[in-house]
């Protein structure tokens, strides 16, 4: 028999831990009429199991574009993507879409049935799941995305934006997704229900070892949760990193239409004066971090 050398065997593990691969995408819409809009263009990155990843990029970078390949809903002109071994061009969608869970823009306003309660039930009906099973998976979900009992039993439309928000999202974590996509998730949400929807997604991701991708233009709350950036533009994937290396690139983010945290602005304004403070913070409590042991002395 012949033994596999250590190299190919790293590449075999490598490659197995993969979640979701992209070789070679791309994608028009409209095509062959005056529409036509190429909006991928020869996309390849993959991402492992238990990743928090972020998409940034200006408008109209085929940000949504890029997620909805994920589950299925777009099927690529050129190229191919696997998720979890599966490719999406193949069969089982239905699957698929239990294994991809994607949040899109403003999803409450896909809630339509008397109750919360209904709503989130309406995905496993869908998926045959029996009764017993359905009830465990809402008490379960209610309790992650904080929606109490008596708030179960309301019509969507009496809730707040926030509470609608979680109600949506529900619907889709009750599947027991093993990928979650956010689309914009805190788009019109105050900043109290902004906290809170983070909170609960970073807990979930901190406690279900369940792959995020965030698709965001808040670089702050890319910088407080997302471990790895990916940047795209005009289709293009320009840049994939960790934060730091990303955050570091602001020239070339705002080449590109984008920006930092303001936190890092302020940090490299001062930097600039005093160079003992480090301009590699991202976050408000890195921020804190860095001027208190600077102010205790630790820098000198
Ligand atoms: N259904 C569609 N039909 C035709 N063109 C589309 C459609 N959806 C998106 N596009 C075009 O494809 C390109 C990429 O759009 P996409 O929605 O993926 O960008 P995005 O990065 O998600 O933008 P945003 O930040 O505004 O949400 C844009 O030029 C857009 O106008
Ligand atoms: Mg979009």
């Amino acid at each position: 028999m012949r033994l596999l050398s250590t190299r190919h065997l790293k590449g075999l593990l490598k490659s197995l831990s993969k979640l979701i691969e992209f070789h070679d995408v791309s994608y028009t819409y409209n095509k062959g009429t005056p529409l036509e809009k190429k909006a991928l263009n020869h996309v390849s990155f993959s991402v492992d199991k238990g990743e928090f990843l972020a998409i940034i990029g200006h408008t109209g970078s085929g940000k949504s574009t890029l997620i909805q390949h994920l589950n299925g809903l777009l099927k690529p002109d050129t190229g191919k993507i696997i998720i979890d071994s599966q490719d999406t061009s193949g069969k089982g969608l239905k699957q698929l879409r239990k294994k991809v869970g994607i949040v899109f823009q403003y999803p409450e306003h896909q809630l339509f049935e008397e109750t919360v309660y209904k709503d989130i039930e309406f995905g496993l009906i869908k998926h045959n799941i029996d009764e017993p099973e359905r009830k465990l998976r809402i008490q379960e979900t209610a309790r992650i995305m904080e929606l109490s009992d008596e708030l179960l039993q309301k019509s969507p439309y009496e809730l707040s934006g926030g509470q609608k928000r979680r109600a949506a999202i529900a619907g889709i974590l009750v599947l027991q997704p093993d990928i979650l996509v956010l689309d914009e998730p805190i788009a019109g949400l105050d900043p109290r229900g902004c906290n809170e929807l983070f909170n609960i997604v970073n807990n979930l991701y901190s406690s279900k070892n369940i792959t995020v991708i965030l698709v965001s233009h808040s670089m702050e709350t890319v910088a407080d949760y997302a471990k790895r950036i990916i940047v795209m533009d005009n289709g293009n994937i320009i840049i994939d990193g960790n934060v730091n290396e990303v955050f570091l690139k602001d020239e070339e983010l705002e080449r590109n239409g984008l920006s930092v945290p303001q936190i890092t602005k302020l940090m490299k304004k001062i930097n600039l004066k005093n160079d003992k403070i480090s301009r590699e913070i991202f976050t408000v409590d890195q921020a804190l971090e860095e001027i208190i042991s600077y102010l205790e002395g630790k820098h000198d």
